[in-house]
């Protein structure tokens, strides 16, 4: 294995229409804590994570991913990355530097493969966080990011080749072959994940909660919101982990997940898994039926922000 540089997922940033609308889906129904505002810009952290922020919202005309944001152990490493990716001849959206955003740091900017702006950033200072308390059902940290693309199999080898992200498992489909892949950068049996789909965009943001029994007080509390529930509860095979999806004001999917398997990399072999088997999706068999509308909910609007870099 080639060295990793990446220890684990920061934040996602999403640009959006209507900043208000969803600044109150995310802290009133979803339980996500407002911590920075300026106007049109706000930084939300999840209570339980370390994380100054898992999500920033910025008022936009055009709705899309603005940052996915990974660390990095330091500084030195933030630096070594970033010469490689230029080596490699990766655009760079600019070279590593003091960040501006909450809790300061040392960070670079590229595009991936299809235009995506990721950064990398180290010595963001720590949020003072908190232990979630029995029956809390708010967002402990952000689990994990699912990505559309319009050419998964190239994507997965941007992320294994430049980033050193290790293949946990693989769904496919008997008909039309491989459909996502979890990608680990930490014995999390996946931070990222890849999606086949009709163009780059987000297909869903994950929130781990406390436990089961959080995660289910979560999930009916967005049922009784009224907030449109798009599959699950359920628990899937690849990860074992529990699953809750609804659809955001903008039409992001957002999940609801707890009990994410911790892998022994040492020792894990990636299974290839047919999604069709009805325990592979849904191992409880509490979900309801997925099928290509379910699946479609997820595809989103094309991400209109595809080698663009985000002003901020
Ligand atoms: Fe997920």
């Amino acid at each position: 294995m080639t060295q990793r540089l990446i220890t684990h997922l920061r934040h996602v940033d999403l640009a959006v229409p209507d900043h208000a609308k969803q600044l109150d889906f995310f802290t009133n129904t979803w339980g996500l804590t407002a911590e920075h505002t300026d106007s049109g810009l706000t930084f939300l952290a999840a209570e339980g994570s370390p994380e100054q922020y898992v999500v920033r919202l910025r008022q936009a005309t055009d709705k899309r991913i603005d940052l996915i944001s990974f660390g990095a152990a330091n500084a030195a490493d933030v630096d070594t990355l970033a010469a490689k990716l230029a080596r490699d001849g990766v655009r760079l959206v600019h070279e590593p530097r003091d960040l501006q955003t909450p809790g300061g740091g040392y960070g670079f900017r590229f595009f991936d493969n299809e235009g995506r702006t990721v950064e990398v950033s180290a010595d963001v200072a720590v949020r003072t966080h908190r232990k979630i308390e029995e029956g809390e059902s708010i967002p402990v940290r952000l689990s994990h990011v699912v990505i559309n693309s319009a050419d998964p199999e190239g994507t997965v080898a941007f992320y294994d080749k430049h980033l050193s992200f290790s293949l946990s498992d693989t769904l496919m489909h008997p008909r039309m072959g491989s459909m996502m892949w979890f990608l680990r950068t930490n014995a999390w049996h996946h931070s990222l994940a890849i999606a086949r789909g009709p163009h780059p965009s987000l297909h869903h943001a994950s929130f781990e909660m406390r436990g089961i029994d959080e995660y289910m007080r979560g999930t009916g509390r967005l049922l009784r919101a009224g907030v449109e529930k798009i599959w699950g509860p359920g628990r899937h095979m690849a990860g074992n982990n529990t699953f809750s999806y609804f659809l955001d004001p903008h039409g992001n999917t957002v999940e609801y997940t707890t009990e994410l398997e911790l892998v022994d990399e040492d020792t894990w072999h990636p299974h290839l898994y047919d999604f069709t088997q009805p325990e592979v999706s849904d191992q409880w068999g509490t979900a309801n039926a997925m099928n290509e509308f379910v699946a479609s909910r997820s595809f989103n609007d094309p991400d209109m922000g595809l080698f663009v870099a985000p002003p901020v």
